[in-house]
């Protein structure tokens, strides 16, 4: 077995199908693999030194691009509707219109704040956004193998894309699936393109996708990475699934939702701030 997964931060409810799982995939070679993540508080940090770190949304929610009054508002809707993301006692039936209104109140409270397109990178640099530890191995390692790596996102690509620009490693591996900013001619935000993509809505994103992404159709073996339910079904556009090794991130709310995460993925990484297991998983498969 890889020695990272006796790292204090796994669990994982059977340990023996990890392995027959990893076995396959190494068997299979790694030409047929690819990953699939989440982007906010999987790739990226829940928190650093104590302190949260953001979420795309939050990246513009704590800027100076928007007005005072607009920060005010996206504040009580984060205050009123995270707590029903990240509630236990919820189903995600009674979570997915909850879900719904907050990102497209969000959105809409956005839209009216005459966001500039050139601004963005300014708003990324200055927050306090982080990729885990360890991500510069993940994204080269990928690259250099060839490896496709697709996030898949409920927050908004074009600062998801900075995120990842302003890190250097925004490879030409990566492929991004999420909300994106629609500007007009003078560059100010105007609307958001497409289907509103949310936390419960992946699964359809991903059926919708599957002309898309050639990846999807060709590589059967995946590493999914995600850190909320609405993660897990990330990777249903894949045809002819062979193997799927589905590691979540457990940051917030540990003991009342361990269960369910142990339920629903392979591994799961408690509190875990770093890239230290998909790395060395990464690592046996290439
Ligand atoms: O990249 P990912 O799919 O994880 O992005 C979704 C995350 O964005 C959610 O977990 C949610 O907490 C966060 N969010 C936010 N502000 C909003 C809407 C969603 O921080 N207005
Ligand atoms: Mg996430």
């Amino acid at each position: 077995m890889i020695p990272e997964l006796s790292n204090p931060s796994v669990c994982m409810r059977d340990p023996q199908r990890v392995e027959e799982i990893l076995q396959s995939m190494v068997k299979a070679g790694s030409n047929t693999v690819q990953v699939i993540a989440d982007f906010d508080m999987t790739l990226t940090r829940f928190a650093y030194k104590g302190k949260r770190c953001p979420t795309c949304h939050n990246i513009l929610d704590n800027s100076n691009l928007i007005s005072n009054e607009c920060r005010e508002e996206l504040k009580v809707l984060l205050d009123t509707y995270y707590p029903i993301e990240i509630d236990s006692a919820r189903s995600i039936a009674e979570k997915l219109p909850l879900m719904v209104e907050w990102w497209t109140k969000a959105h809409k409270i956005l839209v009216q704040q005459k966001i500039r397109k050139d601004r963005l990178a300014m708003a990324v640099r200055d927050s306090d956004a982080m990729l885990r530890e360890g991500y510069q191995l993940l994204f080269d390692h990928l690259q250099e193998h060839s490896i496709p790596l697709l996030i898949f996102s409920a927050g908004i690509g074009d600062i998801l894309e900075e995120v990842i620009r302003q890190a250097g490693v925004f490879h030409s591996n990566v492929k991004v699936f999420s909300n994106y900013m629609d500007f007009d001619e003078s560059g100010l935000l105007k609307a958001f393109k497409g289907e509103l993509i949310h936390i419960y809505n992946k699964r359809e994103g991903a059926l919708l996708n599957t002309g898309h992404f050639q990846e999807l159709r060709t590589r059967p073996n995946v590493l999914l990475l995600g850190d909320s339910l609405g993660d897990l079904t990330m990777a249903d556009g894949v045809q002819d699934m062979e193997n799927i090794l589905k590691i979540g991130f457990l940051n917030d709310k540990v003991e009342e939702r361990k269960q369910s995460y142990l339920d629903s993925y392979d591994i799961v990484l408690v509190q875990d701030e770093t890239l230290e297991v998909p790395n060395a998983i990464m690592l046996h498969l290439t």
